[in-house]
């Protein structure tokens, strides 16, 4: 019929992450545990405010006289103090050569990110890891500018690829860009050492390369500090970064989508020309950033009391994490004393690669009522003192499908 502009468009597939949850909701079996959603979930299977962030909402609306917008680049302070959160002390002394903006959380940090860099350079090449983060691609990918992948993980061991990571980035011409992951690898598990970090420091600073790191976990690898180490120390040494801060893990806040992008310049005067694009590339997609998750996640850094508050529910969420990685090991030990699960330890984060075969991932979604995506990353927080001996069952029943 004429004027049917959609009626050619064709129902696409789920996404693959999205699809999963669709899946888990439609099982009536009540046995079912799902592995594949990406957010963090306490031991009653809940992803809660936490406190300090319930108490600052609550004090922002309080005080909040006005509804205008906020500027083209959000929340300053709020670009200013999350910055502070990732790169420490290192901030201050970075501050003149920044442009930062407030970012539908950190996808629409990355995905400003990429705009930028098609801005300045339409022929730009990101290279981000194999595996990636599921989303990677696709965001930044759309913004027309072109991906690679470099190598990054040894299935077999379980181990960054790190020969193989450096040769790759050894040959890369001078402007090739580098989407590394701050911490807490997505899917993975597996993150660089310091000295891995210091090393592909030397890499991208000897051939001109560019760091694009991706912070959606600071402080749920280890600390707030140590997980944001890689990142500072390029920082320190880098002449151009761009760095895209996630506020939804560690701050709870999700659905609030409170992010950043902040870029490293060269000099204070590329810094300035850059704010003005990224304004220009907000203003015309959506125009200005949202208020509210800003506003909460500014509050809680701004107050120390609060922030203590916030910290010590950081801190509790990453003992959880480490605990659940010992307490499904040890289960899997247990079954399979003859196999290795040690390497569930050793990884940071929510997830972790169960390396099974795609007959195996089928399985334990479609025989066992354990949900994942097709890759077989779990989230470690979906296990729980209730579920994790189905899940340990689950996972070694399947164990030998090809
Ligand atoms: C690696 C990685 N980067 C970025 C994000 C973006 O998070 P959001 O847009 O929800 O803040 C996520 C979320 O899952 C992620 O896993």
């Amino acid at each position: 019929m004429t004027g049917d502009i959609f009626g050619n468009l064709e129902t696409l597939p789920p996404d693959s992450i999205l699809g999963v949850t669709a899946a888990f909701r439609r099982d009536p079996d009540p046995r079912k545990i799902d592995l594949g959603v990406g957010v963090y979930r306490d031991e009653f299977g809940n992803t809660p405010v936490p406190a300090a962030v319930r108490e600052a909402e609550q004090a922002v609306l309080a005080e909040q006289v006005t509804k205008v917008y906020v500027g083209p680049a959000g929340n300053v302070e709020f670009n200013e103090r999350v910055v502070a959160l990732a790169l420490g002390p290192l901030a201050t002394r970075l501050r003149d050569r920044m442009a930062a903006i407030q970012t539908v959380g950190g996808c629409g940090a990355l995905r400003m990110g990429a705009e930028m860099l098609h801005a300045a350079a339409p022929d730009s090449v990101v290279h981000v890891s194999d595996p990636t983060w599921a989303n990677h691609e696709p965001l930044l990918g759309n913004s027309g500018i072109t991906l690679q992948r470099y190598p990054y993980y040894e299935a077999a061991t379980r181990v960054v690829a790190f020969d193989r990571m450096l040769a790759y980035l050894e040959h890369l011409p001078p402007g090739a860009v580098v989407l590394l992951h701050g911490c807490c690898h997505n899917p993975t598990g597996v993150d660089l050492s310091l000295e891995q970090w210091a090393a592909v420091a030397d890499v991208l600073e000897l051939r001109g390369l560019v760091p694009f790191v991706d912070l959606a976990y600071q402080g749920l690898g280890d600390d707030l500090e140590t997980d944001a180490e890689g990142l500072r120390l390029l920082a320190a040494r880098l002449p151009t970064l761009l760095l895209a801060i996630s506020c939804s893990k560690n701050f709870g806040v999700y659905r609030e989508r409170a992010g950043a992008l902040a870029v490293f310049a060269q000099n204070a005067a590329t810094a300035r020309a850059i704010a003005t694009h990224q304004a220009r590339i907000g203003r015309r997609m959506y125009s200005m950033p949202p208020d509210h998750g800003a506003a909460i996640v500014s509050r809680v850094l701004g107050d120390p009391r609060l922030r203590q508050v916030w910290q010590d529910e950081v801190a509790t969420m990453v003992a959880r994490m480490k605990e659940l990685r010992t307490l499904l090991a040890g289960r899997l030990t247990a079954r399979r004393p003859d196999l290795d699960f040690s390497w569930l330890t050793r990884q940071r984060g929510m997830f972790s690669l169960l390396g099974l075969a795609p007959a195996a991932i089928t399985a334990l979604c479609n025989e066992e009522h354990v949900y994942m995506p097709p890759d077989g990353r779990i989230n470690l927080a979906g296990v729980s003192d209730a579920n994790v001996d189905r899940v340990a069952d689950a996972i070694v029943n399947v164990l030998g499908r090809r």
